[in-house]
C-alpha cells in the first residue's frame, strides 16, 4: 500500500552550529513543472527534442525547465545514425546526451529497428543480409549508447494500420521472427537499458492493431523473449480520437508483465476541449502502476510534425496553454494547496536558518513514499547573496538507495550522498529558488539536509 510523508529540513551552509532554526508558518508547495511534478508520482515527464532547435533559447529555457526524459526526435533513427553501411556517424544525436546530463534528465532512444527512414543502402537489402545488417546496428548503436539510455524502441511500427497483421516491410520479408530477433540482439548489446515495442493507433482496445501487437507481448513473455515495455505513441486527432478505453488498454498491457510508456503524444485541437483531454490521458496514465512517463511530441505547436493541429502544451510563442495548465494538475503539481490526491507530498512546515549570509543557501525536500522506494524533491533556496553553483548533502538510511536523479548530478548511490548542480541550474539569484529531485529504493532520508554554496 502507497503511503506518503513529508520531511522537512533546512540548514546552511554557514549556521549548523548556530542551532537556531526558526519555523515558519506552515506552507505547501507544489511541483511547478512537468519533470517534478511527474517525479512526484514516481514517473518521468519527456519530449522529444529537435537538436537543430537548442539554440533557440525560448526552446531550450522550456526543455530544461520542464522535461526529465528526452528523445530524439530524428537524429537517432537509422537513417541518421548509419548513413552507409556500417559507418556511424554519433556527432549529432550524441548532443542530446550531453544536454540531458547537463540538465539531469534520461534519454529514451528512438529507433532501432524500423520499416521508415533507412538509409538508401539498407533499403536495398534484403533476406539474410538486411537481417545481419538490422543486428549490427542495433548492436553498434546500443553499444556506444551503452549506460546512457533508460529504454529503447528496439522495433517500431511493426504492425498494419488495419488487419492487427504484420505490416509488409524489407524487414518483416526477412523473416516473421525479424522483431524477436531485434529484441535478442539488443538484451546483449545493452542488458540494463529497457527494450520497447513502439507504435501509434495501438491507443484503442477493440482496434485490431492494438490486438495484435497485445498478442506479439504475450507470445514473447511465454516464451521468453526479451521485452520490458509497450510504447503507445498516442497521437491524437479526429481520425484517431483518444479512446474512452484507453486506460483499459494500459492495464492490459501492464498485466502482460511489461511497463508501458506514453512515447509521442500530442493531441489535435484547442482550449478546453484539448485541455481535458490531456489532462484525462495523464490521469489514465498515473491509475496504471507500471505506466513509467509520459513523452510528448515537441513542446511548443510550431515545433510539431502537426503544426497545424496545434497538438501541444506550449504556443508557438513559448506560452503554456491551457493543456499545459491540465497536465500539470492532473501530475499533482501546479498549485499552492494540497492536492486532494496527494496529500502526503504537502510539507507541513518550513524551517529557515534565521542567518543565510553571503553564499548561503538552504534545502529543503518533500517526500513521497511507499513500502520499497520513494521520490525526494529538493528546493535550494538561495540566501541574501546570489548563488554560483552548490551541493546538497543527505545520509540515506541502511538498505536505501538512489536510483536516479534529475536536475542534479549525485555522487554516490547509499549511505551519504551527495548532490550538485548541473549546467542550467547552478546560478540561483539571491533569495530565489531551484529544484531538483531523486528517486530511490528502500526508506526515504529523514535527516537533515546540508547545503553548500560554491
Ligand atoms: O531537416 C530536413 C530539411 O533540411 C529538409 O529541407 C527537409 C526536406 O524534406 O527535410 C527535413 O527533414 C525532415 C525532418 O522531419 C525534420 O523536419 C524530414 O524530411 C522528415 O521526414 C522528418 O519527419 C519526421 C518523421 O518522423 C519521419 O522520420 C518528423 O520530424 C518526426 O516528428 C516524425 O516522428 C515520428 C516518429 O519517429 C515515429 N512515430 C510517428 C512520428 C510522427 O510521424
Amino acid at each position: 500500500m502507497r503511503r506518503s510523508r513529508a520531511i522537512l529540513t533546512v540548514l546552511t551552509s554557514g549556521a549548523l552550529a548556530a542551532g537556531a532554526l526558526t519555523v515558519l508558518s506552515p506552507s505547501a508547495e507544489a511541483a511547478t513543472t512537468l519533470g517534478a511534478a511527474a517525479a512526484e508520482k514516481g514517473r518521468y515527464f519527456g519530449t522529444a527534442v529537435s537538436l537543430n532547435r537548442l539554440s533557440d533559447s525560448t526552446y531550450s529555457t522550456i526543455l530544461n525547465r520542464e522535461f526529465n526524459m528526452l528523445t530524439a526526435e530524428n537524429e537517432m533513427k537509422i537513417d541518421a545514425l548509419e548513413p552507409q553501411q556500417n559507418q556511424f556517424n554519433f556527432t549529432t544525436a550524441d548532443r542530446l546526451i550531453t544536454r540531458a546530463n547537463e540538465i539531469g534528465a534520461q534519454v529514451r532512444g528512438h529507433t532501432l529497428a524500423w520499416h521508415s527512414q533507412q538509409p538508401g543502402w539498407m533499403q536495398s537489402l534484403s533476406g539474410t543480409a538486411l537481417r545481419n545488417a538490422m543486428k549490427n546496428h542495433i548492436t553498434q548503436v546500443m553499444t556506444h549508447y551503452k549506460g546512457k539510455i533508460h529504454s529503447w524502441d528496439v522495433v517500431n511500427e511493426a504492425f498494419d494500420d488495419s488487419n492487427g497483421g504484420r505490416r509488409d516491410s524489407n524487414l518483416q520479408r526477412t523473416g516473421n521472427d525479424w522483431i524477436e530477433d531485434a529484441f535478442k540482439t539488443a538484451r546483449a548489446a545493452d542488458p540494463a537499458a529497457k527494450l520497447c515495442y513502439n507504435d501509434y493507433n495501438t491507443d484503442n482496445w477493440s482496434w485490431a492493431k492494438t490486438q495484435g501487437v497485445y498478442n506479439m507481448v504475450k507470445d514473447f513473455k511465454a516464451r521468453g523473449v526479451p521485452i520490458d515495455c509497450v510504447g503507445l505513441q498516442s497521437h491524437f486527432n479526429s481520425g484517431s480520437p483518444y479512446p474512452a478505453n484507453y486506460r483499459t488498454t494500459l492495464e492490459n498491457f501492464a498485466a502482460l508483465g511489461v511497463d508501458v510508456q506514453i512515447t509521442e503524444l500530442d493531441i489535435e485541437g484547442s482550449g478546453a476541449t484539448q485541455a481535458t483531454t490531456y489532462g484525462n490521458v495523464v490521469r489514465d496514465c498515473l491509475a496504471v502502476a507500471r505506466c513509467n512517463g509520459i513523452t510528448v511530441w515537441g513542446i511548443r505547436d510550431t515545433d510539431s510534425w502537426r503544426a497545424s493541429g496545434t497538438p501541444l502544451l506550449f504556443d508557438g510563442n513559448g506560452n503554456p496553454k491551457a493543456a499545459y495548465t491540465a497536465v500539470l494538475s492532473a501530475l499533482g503539481g501546479g498549485t499552492s494547496s494540497p492536492s486532494p490526491s496527494n496529500p502526503g507530498s504537502v510539507s507541513p512546515s518550513v524551517s529557515v536558518s534565521p542567518s543565510q549570509g553571503t553564499g548561503a543557501c538552504a534545502a529543503t525536500v518533500s517526500v513521497n513514499a511507499w513500502t520499497g522506494g520513494f521520490v525526494a524533491t529538493v528546493t535550494v533556496k538561495a540566501g541574501s547573496a546570489a548563488l554560483g553553483g552548490w551541493t546538497t548533502g543527505v545520509t540515506l538510511p541502511t538498505g536505501a538507495a538512489v536510483t536516479s536523479t534529475w536536475s542534479a548530478t549525485a555522487s554516490g548511490s547509499t549511505g551519504a550522498v551527495s548532490f550538485t548542480n548541473v549546467g542550467y541550474n547552478g546560478a540561483v539569484a539571491a533569495g530565489a529558488s531551484t529544484s531538483f529531485g531523486f528517486q530511490g529504493t528502500g526508506n526515504p532520508p529523514s535527516g537533515t539536509l546540508t547545503c553548500t554554496a560554491r
